[in-house]
């Protein structure tokens, strides 16, 4: 509770930047006053500058870009940025930090939906999940046949993590005891022995071992400055022909055009991407290609996971305004 300028007790006020799920809204309305967008239209660089300016906590997401032109708003009133989210690389964290703003994500409770998709994209692409369905909803379906739509057996083969935090060992969990496969990974901070106890995983020198190893290569690291584009022409080069790429992180660890050309000339034999280096845009390389199985971003997208990251934002601005540490604190 905040004092108001009457000397009475006022409810910290929030602006929440997209639509959430309805139960959280319900929760946030009950404890802040909070401005909700019903129309689920993104706020413009101008609109999310008055929302720092006018609210206690700004809670924005993914497709909200705040960097140091946001926050440098004359007064700031807001104090807490509240992401719905585990990816802040939309938020610039040395801006926030210089004007005394606490940044909060949602960690963990997305790491077994987004694993579950990771897992979706990889069988979708090796076994031409995408194309079949295209094919048989314009009727070009003719029957069963020895020779028809053969993709690449999954269960047994190699898959490589590039990163091996929550949600790569979440996949490796999957993968090891679900599909029989052997996995490698690479992480410049890998985690220690009793973390990695029962996954079946094996941690190799750099990228390009995994690379060259592996039938499936899956991406699970942070979107920082550093992994712009560690996927580019070179990297791709050293994956197997007959290899897929499966992207759940961000867009931009991938050269997307690389990948465009690596997929049209059959360097690499397909690729599941959920999220796009420019994102909502698709290249049209991506989008004209049948051997990449696409979507829109749905890594977290249950129910109970959106749920729960609201639920977890709440927690973080609950702690945030009752004067205790946020858990999820980043900055
Ligand atoms: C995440 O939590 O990072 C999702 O990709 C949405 O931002």
């Amino acid at each position: 509770m905040h004092n108001n300028e009457r000397g009475g007790m006022s409810k910290p006020k929030i602006v929440v930047t997209r639509r959430w799920p309805q139960e959280v809204e319900a929760r946030l309305a009950e404890h802040f006053d909070a401005e909700l967008n019903h129309d689920d239209v993104p706020l413009s660089e101008a609109e999310l500058r008055d929302a720092f300016a006018r609210a206690d906590a700004v809670l924005p997401t993914v497709t909200d870009a705040i960097h140091d032109a946001v926050l440098d708003v004359e007064p700031l009133r807001a104090r807490l940025i509240g992401n719905f989210g585990v990816g802040f690389n939309h938020i610039d964290l040395e801006a926030a930090r210089a004007k005394g703003l606490l940044v909060t994500n949602t960690p963990e409770v997305l790491t077994e939906a987004t694993a579950d998709l990771a897992m979706a994209l990889l069988l979708a692409a090796a076994r031409r999940v995408g194309e079949g369905e295209r094919h048989v909803r314009a009727g070009e379906w003719t029957g069963w046949r020895p020779t028809h739509m053969m993709g690449t057996q999954v269960s047994g083969k190699t898959l490589g993590l590039i990163g091996m935090g929550r949600i790569g060992r979440a996949v490796a969990r999957r993968a090891h005891h679900g599909f029989g496969m052997r996995v490698l990974f690479y992480d410049p901070f890998p985690p220690p022995a009793d973390v990695l106890e029962g996954l079946g995983a094996q941690h190799c020198a750099s990228v390009e071992d995994v690379l060259r190893e592996s039938d499936f290569v899956s991406l699970h690291c942070p979107a920082s400055p550093e992994n712009r584009h560690l996927m580019n022409t070179e990297r791709l080069a050293c994956m197997r022909a007959g290899a897929f790429l499966i992207n759940t992180a961000r867009g931009d660890i991938v050269d997307e055009s690389a990948l465009v050309e690596a997929l049209a000339s059959g360097g690499i034999a397909g690729a599941g991407l959920d999220v796009f280096e420019h994102e909502p845009r698709v290249s049209a390389g991506l989008l004209g290609a049948d051997n990449v199985v696409l979507l829109p971003h749905l890594g977290s997208a249950t129910v109970e996971t959106r749920v729960a990251m609201g639920m977890r934002v709440l927690d973080n601005a609950l702690a945030f305004f009752a004067g205790r540490e946020p858990p999820d604190r980043v900055v």
